[in-house]
């Protein structure tokens, strides 16, 4: 039996059947978790499995017989995969059990899946230059029929998760049940593009990859309004964005919109603010920058049962 996790980290299927049982069996930390529904976000090993085996045949359609698309395809393949591993460590953080564990894993499994057929048919990730990869992944989903194996309600809020992913603000009739589930993705999507981009930016050789750089200027300095949203404690606006730096800066960002205690710790572990600073032009701006996100991060404390606040 496979889980999403792939087998060579070791820790996937195993790890997810030892926190069911764990957690399953601990008494469950009280109140102010979403109270949640088995129902609506419980996804089973079997329909998990048979979602995973679903999405390996579809992107072997994309991948097989190698060509030029195949790179790009495989960096986002590989990308869903982690980004399963770090919803899973956020779910344990927050005490879910097996079943709801599933759920996260499985629209993290999902959530880029309109990324193949973009990039199939349009040759960027780029949204603004071509399709909304969210609301693209949730038609796929209904095309291909992937989800008729989980109960409805389950069906109905995964299909939610994916076409809500990348929307800059969730929308406001989201319960709060939703609205969990969609943070967790979005922080786990987070910190698996930092490592994307971190490990890219500390290259030092090769040419410029522009399914990552999206095709921007590599110009100098840094635009002002980017510079107003991060020191007014906001998200950057893809609007503001004008080069590279630009860029780098709206990943320096998302600490404005994390929201689980874990997250915060594994930004700080891996360093990933300090890379990206390393890759900055050194000026007073670029410094007071970084001097609000990290008082900002500072500030945020462990809210209850993991969640940040502050
Ligand atoms: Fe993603």
């Amino acid at each position: 039996m496979r889980g999403c996790v792939r087998n060579e980290a070791g820790t996937g299927t195993d790890r997810v059947k030892e926190t069911g049982r764990r957690l399953s069996g601990g008494g469950a930390p009280a109140a102010p978790r979403p109270r949640l529904s088995e129902k609506r976000t419980a996804v089973g090993p079997l329909e998990r499995d048979a979602i995973r085996d679903w999405f390996d045949r579809y992107i072997r359609t994309f991948t097989d017989g190698g060509g030029p698309d195949a790179g790009p395809m495989v960096l986002k393949r590989d990308h869903s995969l982690r980004v399963c591993e770090e919803i899973v460590g956020i779910g344990e953080s927050l005490n879910l059990d097996g079943p709801q564990i599933r759920f996260a894993e499985t629209i993290a499994l999902l959530h880029d899946i309109g990324r193949f057929e973009q990039y199939a048919v349009h040759r960027t990730f780029a949204d603004r230059k071509s399709v909304n990869h969210a609301e693209l992944g949730a038609r796929i989903l209904d095309r291909q029929n992937v989800l008729a194996q989980l109960d409805p309600g389950t069906a109905a809020e995964v299909r939610r998760a994916v076409a809500c992913h990348n929307m800059a603000f969730l929308p406001e009739d989201l319960d709060s049940l939703g609205r969990m589930f969609c943070l967790m993705l979005r922080d786990a999507d987070k910190l698996d593009i930092w490592k994307v981009v971190t490990d890219y930016y500390g290259r030092t050789e090769g040419p410029a990859d522009t399914t990552i750089e999206l095709d921007l200027p590599d110009t100098p300095g840094v635009s002002e309004a980017v510079v107003r949203d991060l020191m007014e404690k906001r998200i950057v606006r893809s609007d503001h964005i004008r080069n590279l730096n630009d860029f780098k800066l709206l990943q320096v960002g998302w600490v404005y919109d994390i929201h689980f205690t874990v997250t915060a710790e594994r930004l700080r572990e891996r360093g990933f603010l300090e890379k990206i600073r390393a890759v900055l032009p050194e000026s007073p701006t670029v410094e007071a920058v970084f001097r609000a996100v990290a008082d900002h991060l500072n500030a945020s404390h462990n809210g209850p049962e993991g969640w940040l606040q502050g």
